[in-house]
């Protein structure tokens, strides 16, 4: 069994996470290690983001570890919220806000289609960094659905079900999830590693 540091403060994402890792590989946070500050993601795509923060714990501890970065990509909205979906309604704003300002933006559209899409950097030592990314389709709800999940889950509704990610159970959700597909990659790459 070895250690790895996610580089998160976020604990619903370490529980998501550490469920599909399974016993081999237990996550152990910054907080954990004693560093409770600010990790920056100052970066314009969710690569820039995933590696910045990676690195950023790594040169700390000095221990293998990763970092993910997510956006929600609306296709009536170019795109957006995207790189910036956690704060897409101001510094300092939480996801209510965040939701109300997407489900205002969407009132003329008729497309409600949408995505999630994950990027993980991982540093394990070497000189080599690798990513990993998942991706799920899906549609924005009228409003919202749900109490399970965070952030924009109870809006987002995957492809093939008529529920939202925050009316599912938690080993329902990492089963299509972004980050459940991108951990999936990156389990993959661990086993290997170690065999
Ligand atoms: P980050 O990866 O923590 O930077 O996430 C960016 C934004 O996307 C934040 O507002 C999160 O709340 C939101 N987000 C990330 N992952 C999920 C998810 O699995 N479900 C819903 N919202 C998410």
């Amino acid at each position: 069994m070895s250690n790895i540091i996610f580089a998160t403060q976020n604990r619903h994402k370490i529980s998501e996470v550490q469920s599909i890792l399974g016993e081999r590989h237990t996550i152990v946070s910054p907080e954990q290690l004693g560093f409770v500050g600010e990790i920056p993601e100052e970066e314009l795509t969710l690569e820039g983001n995933a590696l910045q923060k990676a690195r950023f714990i790594h040169s700390m501890f000095n221990l293998p570890c990763f970092a993910d970065d997510t956006g929600l990509e609306v296709k009536a909205l170019n795109g957006a919220p995207g790189v910036y979906s956690a704060r897409y309604a101001g510094e300092g704003k939480n996801s209510e806000d965040n939701i109300a300002k997407l489900l205002g933006e969407l009132l003329d559209k008729d497309n409600r289609e949408a995505r999630f899409r994950c990027v993980i950097a991982y540093i394990d030592g070497s000189v080599t960094e690798h990513l990993f990314e998942g991706i799920v389709n899906g549609k924005i709800l009228f409003e919202k659905q749900g109490d399970e999940g965070f952030g924009y889950d109870s809006v987002f509704s995957p492809e093939g079900f008529e529920i939202s990610f925050a009316q599912m159970s938690l080993i329902e959700k990492n089963l299509i999830s972004h980050r459940g597909r991108a951990v999936s990659k990156f389990v993959d790459y661990l086993m290997c590693e170690l065999n």
